[in-house]
């Protein structure tokens, strides 16, 4: 029997790629997604990019506990996969409420309608942003953390949300990925990053600027203590990261408890360098000003990504040119993104 894996906000960036990355290695797929921040018109193109189509797809709020609880009582669930969430740094600024209620909410909202169904194993989505202002980098899964915003201290939460869980409930089996900064797109075109409203992350900015949907892209500072003065990120190909997610899936049963990794490349890269990697990708202007930092960013995210490579003997395979180049096409192949 193949496994069944419900994906919350699986029509998102994150969360649709990785959809077409499970029904690709066999696994039947139910996505849960209230469509806050996604097209259901990605829903369709997941079965084109897969051959396959998802088993079932709800449009549900994850803090719905009655109408989650009908998903599980319809389908045999074996895994988790949550990335449903809010995640604009700024705006987690301006709504922390919101933030709170969805991340932190939804999280509790899921791991009750779990533990009533008997489901046990669960990958999360956290984030590099727990670290916050780093003082060393490369981070490994060991440096301190102290979340600089309310987006992050919502992913913190939830983490140690799930490691109380996991303490009470000796049988569940947890893995918490703190992603870098994922980017690119699937290659074939018909699946990438279409956030609703302005781009909070640089690259969808980055290849709306290219594509004309936007005049110039703005730099949050240029006065950090980086070698360029600009943010240093580490950039991973939305790929690397769905696959991570499947490879995860597989080693959920390595251990009991709670277990936290890094997701990235351990490569770090200015949001100038981005800008001259796109626009040689793309082989257009990328024009842009600097303005003042945001607040709640810090100078500098590098993953040591020595962890995931030694546990599950997998470490990411595409650089900056592919995410460029991917990000692109589905750029200039979706002028308007899943709006037709
Ligand atoms: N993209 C990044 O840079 C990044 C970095 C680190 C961590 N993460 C985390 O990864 C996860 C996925 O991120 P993404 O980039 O794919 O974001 P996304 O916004 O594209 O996807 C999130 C999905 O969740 C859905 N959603 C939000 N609230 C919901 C709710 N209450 N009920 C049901 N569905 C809901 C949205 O509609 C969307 O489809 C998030 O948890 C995010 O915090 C993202």
């Amino acid at each position: 029997m193949p496994e069944t894996v419900l994906v919350t906000g699986g029509a998102g960036f994150i969360g649709s790629h990785t959809c077409v990355e499970l029904l690709a290695h066999g696994y039947e797929v139910v996505v849960v997604d209230n469509h806050v921040n996604s097209s259901p018109r990605a829903l369709e193109r997941i079965a084109k990019t897969a051959g396959r189509p998802l088993t079932a797809a709800y449009d549900t709020d994850v803090r719905d506990r009655g109408a989650l609880a009908e998903v599980f009582a319809a389908h045999r669930v074996d895994a988790v996969i949550h990335f449903a969430a809010h995640k604009a740094v700024g705006d987690s600024v301006a709504r922390p409420v919101e933030y709170y209620d969805t991340n932190v909410g939804g999280t509790c909202a899921l791991l009750s309608v779990m533990h009533e169904h008997d489901v046990r194993r669960l990958v999360f989505s956290s984030s590099c942003s727990v670290y916050g202002d780093a003082q060393n980098v490369p981070l490994t899964e060991h440096s301190p953390v102290a979340p600089t915003n309310p987006y992050a201290r919502t992913k913190l939460m939830c983490e140690r949300i799930l490691a109380d869980v996991c303490a009470h409930l000796t049988d569940m089996k947890v893995l918490a990925l703190r992603y870098f900064n994922p980017v690119g797109a699937h290659p074939d075109g018909l699946l990438g990053e279409d956030p609703h409203g302005v781009p909070d992350n640089v690259m969808p900015y980055v290849a709306q600027v290219a594509v004309g949907r936007r005049e110039r892209l703005s730099v949050f500072g240029d006065d950090y203590p980086t070698p360029d003065g600009t943010g240093v990120r580490d950039y991973i190909h939305v790929m690397d990261v769905a696959e991570g997610h499947r490879v995860a899936v597989e080693h959920l049963d390595d251990d009991t408890g709670m277990r936290v990794f890094n997701l990235g490349t351990g490569t770090g890269t200015s949001v100038l360098e981005l800008v001259a990697a796109f626009a040689e990708a793309s082989g257009r202007d990328i024009p842009y000003r600097v303005v003042d930092r945001r607040p709640g960013d810090v100078a500098e995210l590098v993953a040591d990504a020595s962890a995931v490579a030694a546990a599950w003997n997998w470490t990411t395979a595409r650089d900056l040119a592919a995410m460029c180049r991917d990000a692109w096409r589905f750029q200039e192949l979706n002028p308007r993104g899943y709006a037709r």
